[in-house]
Order: C-alpha cells, then sequence, then structure tokens
C-alpha cells in the first residue's frame, strides 16, 4: 500500500475494504493491552528462587549484619554487581533500594536543589533545561515537568541522539544542564548508542555549563535477545576527555529478577557520589540490604546474571519476532510507517505518516487493544508530527500479542487512508 501515488478513487476503495474489516474485529470485543513495558509472569517466576533464598542466614560476605540500619552506600556484594551490569569499577557504585527512576529523581533533584559538585543550583538559573532525546521514556519526561525544568527535544536517529544537533544547543545555551539518554536498547525506538555517538557526548561536559550532566539509563544494559549488543562505555570515554563529573549512570534489575523488588545503582565520579550521599543522608539510614544479600546469593558471579538474562531472551525473543513480523508484512512495501529492529531492551516504536499516530491509538482503543497514548514519548505529551507509537510486547502472552498486533496494523492502515482523504 503507497499512499503518496494512490489515487483518490483507491484510496475510497481502500478506506471501504479496512472499514469493514475493522467493524468485523470490534464485534470480537477484545480486551488486549500493549501499553506498558513489564515482564510477563513467566518471566518474573525465573527470579522465584529468591524467596526463602536466605534461609535465615543474614550475614553479608563481609560479615555485614543485613537485617540492621546503616551502608548508605549498599552491601560491597550489590555495589559489585552494579559494576558488573554498567562496567565500571564498584567503587563509584552505589546500590540502593528497588528502583533506579527513585535514584534518577534524586539525582535531578540533587542537581536542582543543591548543585554537584559545587556547580550553582539548577533552581538558581532563569530557564535551567534538558535535552530530551525524542521519542524517549514518558518518565524521565515527567521528573523534568514536575521540577518546572524545560525540556527542548533532540531527535533520535538509528545511531543515537543527533549529536550535530545536541553539540549546537549546548554551545548556544548555557542554562542546558541536562541530558537524558537511554543508551541501549532505548525507550522506545530499540536503538543502541554508537561509538562516535558516546565520543561526542562524552565531549559535552567540554562545552557545556560546568553543572551539566548526562542521565545515562541503562535499563537495559544486559537485556539483549540474541547476541551481545556492545555499548561503548562512556565512563572511560569521560576519562579519556577530562569530562568524568559530566555523566551519572544507573541501572537495576527491575526487568532481570522481580520488577517491583529489584536492586537499582547509581555510579558517578567521586565529586557526584558524594553531591549524592550528602542529600541522601539526611533522607535514609540505608538501604534494603536484605534484598541486596538476596540478589547476590542469586547470581554471585556476573556470567550467572547472564545466563538467567538468557533466559529472559528466550521468552522475550518470540515476541519481538511477532512484532516485527507484523509490521514487516504490512508495512515493508508502504509508505505508511518506519521502524528499527531492536536486539533487545522492551520497546518496538513504529513512526506513523504525520498526523495519524492518535487516531490509530483510539481506533485500536475502540477494537478493545490498549496501547500507550500517542504523544507519551515526547516531552509534555507532544508530538509535534503525531506519528510515534511505543509497542511493548513482553507482558501479553504470545496469542494475545499476536491478535494485538493484527489489530494494530488494521488500525494504522485505516487512520493512513482516512487521513490521506482528508488531506
Ligand atoms: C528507560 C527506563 N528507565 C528506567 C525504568 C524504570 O526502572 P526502575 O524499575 O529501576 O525504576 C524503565 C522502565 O520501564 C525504563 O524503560
Amino acid at each position: 500500500m503507497r499512499i503518496d501515488s494512490a489515487t483518490r478513487d483507491q484510496l475510497q476503495a481502500w478506506e471501504k475494504e479496512l472499514s469493514a474489516q475493522y467493524e468485523r474485529i470490534c464485534q470480537h470485543e477484545l480486551n488486549l493491552d500493549i501499553t506498558r513495558g513489564k515482564p510477563s509472569a513467566v518471566q518474573l517466576s525465573l527470579s522465584d528462587k529468591l524467596d526463602g533464598l536466605l534461609n535465615g542466614d543474614y550475614r553479608a560476605g563481609d560479615g555485614t549484619d543485613t537485617r540492621n540500619y546503616g551502608g548508605l552506600d549498599g552491601l560491597i556484594c550489590a555495589r559489585e554487581m552494579g559494576a558488573d551490569i554498567l562496567q565500571v569499577p564498584t567503587s563509584e557504585v552505589i546500590a540502593g533500594g528497588n528502583s533506579s527512576l527513585t535514584l534518577m529523581y534524586h539525582a535531578v533533584l540533587t542537581g536542582y536543589l543543591f548543585g554537584f559538585a559545587g556547580n550553582t543550583p539548577w533552581r538558581e538559573m532563569k530557564e535551567p533545561k534538558f535535552l530530551c532525546p525524542v521519542p524517549g521514556y514518558d518518565r524521565h519526561f515527567a521528573i523534568c515537568e514536575q521540577l518546572g525544568i524545560g525540556m527542548v527535544n533532540v531527535p533520535m536517529t538509528a545511531t543515537g541522539p543527533d549529536m550535530d544537533a545536541a553539540e549546537q544547543l549546548v554551545k548556544e545555551d548555557q542554562e542546558i544542564i541536562g541530558m537524558w539518554c537511554v543508551p541501549k536498547f532505548s525507550n522506545p525506538t530499540g536503538v543502541t548508542y554508537d561509538e562516535e555517538t558516546v565520543e561526542r557526548l562524552s565531549r559535552l561536559g567540554n562545552i557545556a555549563n560546568p553543572g551539566f550532566r548526562i542521565f545515562w539509563d541503562n535499563a537495559y544494559a544486559i537485556h539483549d535477545l540474541g547476541q551481545q549488543v556492545n555499548l561503548p562505555n562512556i565512563r572511560t570515554a569521560t576519562v579519556e576527555n577530562g569530562t568524568v563529573d559530566s555523566v551519572l549512570q544507573f541501572a537495576s534489575t527491575s526487568k532481570v529478577t522481580h520488577a517491583g523488588s529489584g536492586v537499582a545503582f547509581v555510579s558517578a565520579s567521586p565529586a557526584n557520589l558524594a553531591s549524592l550521599k550528602e542529600q541522601m543522608q539526611a533522607m535514609t539510614i540505608g538501604p534494603d540490604k536484605v534484598n541486596q544479600l538476596r540478589h547476590s546469593r542469586l547470581f554471585p558471579e556476573f556470567s550467572m546474571l547472564k545466563d538467567h538474562m538468557k533466559k529472559h531472551a528466550d521468552i522475550l525473543q518470540p515476541k519481538f519476532a511477532c512484532v516485527l513480523k507484523h509490521l514487516e508484512d504490512a508495512f515493508a512495501d508502504s509508505d505508511l510507517g518506519k521502524w528499527e529492529t531492536p536486539k533487545g531492551g522492551y520497546f518496538v516504536s513504529l513512526d506513523t505518516r504525520p498526523g495519524c499516530a492518535k487516531a490509530v491509538v483510539k481506533l485500536a482503543a475502540d477494537a478493545g487493544v490498549k496501547l500507550t497514548p500517542a504523544g507519551a514519548t515526547f516531552p509534555y505529551g507532544k508530538d509535534p508530527e503525531d506519528c510515534n507509537i511505543r509497542i511493548a510486547p513482553s507482558f501479553p502472552p504470545l496469542e494475545e500479542l499476536d491478535t494485538a498486533m493484527s489489530v494494530f496494523v488494521l488500525c494504522v492502515k485505516l487512520a493512513s487512508v482516512r487521513n490521506a482523504l482528508q488531506s
């Protein structure tokens, strides 16, 4: 189906045919949901051994009684796990509570209220702003929006954020004090940043305001679906470029063990960690070390964690294949949509023709298939082209996903044809 070269008669014929198919589907009263990237119950069950694993032995390897208060940095064995995931020194890692998003919120708040490493607190600036590669993760944008930090869109490409745009913006505006990055299997496009992008990002610290920080949310660091994809190491690059203070890294076991009760990690330079801890110590006496110990006992070696991730991949891979096959079959020879082919992570995202995403989501909802709201992948919920839709294949069983995708591609076709008829 090629809309651009179709005659009006052809469009009308397609509209009639697709509407009839759509009406038939609506009669099935489906109730399917491909909105949020949650692990399925089968994936969660891979880690059920966590329950009872300690069996009364609460002492960590270094003798710490994990039941008691203390240890703001987290257990050494948990910090080692974070260091393995992020490929950084253990001394630069704090192991925290169950959510990396909480650590990110805390870190943004630290920059905003107090400033990192002696730099001006962002709240004292006239108009502090973050660069936001788009499409991106809605919860990152929500943090900025809640604190009144402005957001500036930077387009995502197949190799990461458009670095010409990012460098230009940072050069022109010294009130750009942060940037969100999901560098591996990006949410939602699935793209992994390439060598040049990571190198150029590591040099931003040399042209930006000294208080500028990149929030390197490596949520999908070990979530490869097949062969391991290599993400260039940003810490190494910042060491080489003299910008170690410009990056804070985050990860968690949320999509490794139990999503709601994992362990989260933040890694940063000694100066940044000191700033973070100064605020943290007023907030908590320490993290849940019992849970940290359970996680370390489940995966005493990094190789075991990686083997565990292969089991996740075996469950997820057919679901990604299903989504990609639907997109391929429906749109490969069309001008109806563009997408990347992720080699890991939790999402596939489709760019429809401009002006169609909201209509697709509405049509799908009316047919009983819930999608992430159109616009959610952009700051303030505003997709200027109204074209991006995030698909999250992980949660529903394969058969349900297959049905949901059949409905989805039909809705994309119908919305595209109707949109073309209106213009
Ligand atoms: C990019 C990204 N970062 C962070 C999170 C949430 O992580 P956590 O559960 O550790 O708070 C998600 C969850 O979907 C995510 O996609």
